[in-house]
């Protein structure tokens, strides 16, 4: 009997969704274990979906989606960014932004190559690293006082000749961390010096906290590359329109890449539901009133939560610059999976473990705050009930 292949065996579990599918067959739990609100995805989306299947987008499409979608995201960047892109050979649409991930991924790798990754971070990247043969490095952020930060030396030091790409995520989930413009200056020079590709997940680029207004976007990496350089964002609906059913989502990169990215598509996907394209169209030109509204909602949640645990002792908070996601350090925790699990049981709270985002995670959890208030608020009550009564 043929076994499945040992590369595949190979790739771990999510340990979010592991905690996930017990909390699921639990009733009454408050869920704060996925990066994801309760919001259903907003009116004006869901009409323009009916709107396109009634219009006739039930056939297939292009590889790399609708041309009108592809000009709508580069028209998003301009305005946003003041980047230009070339919406025929620089963007493809993709089934999700996990779906982009893995795309870019699996064209910037051959098999034993290497990849770095700045971590704590979403271990759906690593696990796509493996799924191309390739092996991963997880290089963790060093926290300095309530903020974390990219430890440039042990970068340099990460380096091997099998090194291809390096993958980051600003903002970041978990950490919310978000790469200043000198980061990205630094993390650009250091692909360039070492002929990598640099891939940026920029997922949650709208949900910012620290730029002037509330609607600007955490600058992309974008700004500061040249269309030459080995640069790949990746990009989704999920997060900024309530989206993360619909799987939908983007991939920038230089023009090979992007063509080979299109092809490829073809014997993955082959692209995203023709439906699902025109609502996102919908939702990047006439999405800004009620992503204010949303912002405003995310960002007082964030608030609330950084006050309800300021005063615990024994925790380390960082502040999070972007995401909608808080990552308290737990003095002395060593099995944050652990942790979750008894948590979930005794308070009917499920957070995601630590452990769940590779090296550097263990010792905290993930609190996602894009919950409505009234789970919000009782969940931050049991959980620093539950820290205070030293669990
Ligand atoms: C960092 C990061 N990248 C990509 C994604 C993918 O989002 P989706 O596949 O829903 O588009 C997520 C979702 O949680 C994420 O947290």
């Amino acid at each position: 009997m043929p076994s499945v292949a040992r590369s595949v065996q190979n790739v771990p579990h999510s340990r979010i969704r592991e905690l996930a599918e017990i909390a699921m067959s639990m009733d009454g739990v408050l869920r704060l274990y996925f990066g994801e609100s309760n919001l259903p995805t907003p009116g004006y989306i869901k009409r323009a979906a009916v709107r396109a299947i009634e219009e006739g987008y039930t056939f297939y499409t292009e590889n790399a989606g609708l041309p009108s979608l592809r000009r709508a995201i580069a028209e998003n960047y301009r305005r946003l960014h003041g980047v230009e892109l070339d919406p025929a050979r620089e963007i493809v649409v993709t089934a999700s932004g996990v779906q982009a991930l893995n795309m870019g991924i699996r064209c910037a790798l051959d098999p034993d190559d290497e990849a770095i990754m700045l971590t704590p971070a979403w271990p759906n990247a690593s696990s796509s690293v493996m799924m191309a043969n390739a092996t991963v490095r997880h290089l963790p952020h060093a926290l300095e006082g309530r903020r974390y930060r990219v430890d440039f030396d042990a970068l340099e030091a990460a380096f091997t000749p099998r090194t291809r790409l390096l993958i980051y995520t600003s903002p970041s989930n978990p950490l919310g961390w978000v790469a200043t413009l000198e980061d990205q200056r630094k993390l650009l020079d250091f692909a360039r010096r070492h002929d990598l590709w640099l891939l940026a997940d920029e997922v949650y680029d709208r949900l910012y906290w620290a730029g002037e207004r509330l609607s600007d976007p955490a600058p992309s990496i974008l700004r500061i590359a040249t269309r030459d350089d080995a640069v790949v964002v990746v990009h989704s609906f999920s997060k900024s329109y309530c989206m993360t059913g619909w799987r939908l989502g983007w991939l920038i990169a230089r023009a090979d890449m992007a063509a080979k990215a299109t092809q490829l598509n073809e014997f993955v996907i082959s692209h995203a539901a023709s439906f699902a394209q025109k609502a996102g169209e919908t939702a990047l030109a006439e999405g800004e009133p009620e992503l204010a509204v949303m912002l405003e909602r995310l960002k007082a949640n964030r608030d609330l939560c950084l006050e309800a645990l300021g005063g615990v002792k024994g925790l380390t908070l960082p502040v999070p610059d972007g995401a909608f996601y808080l990552f308290p350090r737990i003095d002395g925790l060593r099995d944050s999976f652990g942790f979750c699990l008894r948590l979930l049981e005794e308070t009917r709270v499920g957070l995601a473990p630590g452990v769940a985002f590779g090296k550097g995670g263990e010792g905290s959890v993930r609190i996602c705050y894009a919950a409505e208030r009234s789970i919000l608020e009782p969940a931050m009550d049991r959980l620093t009930r539950f820290l205070r009564a030293g669990a």
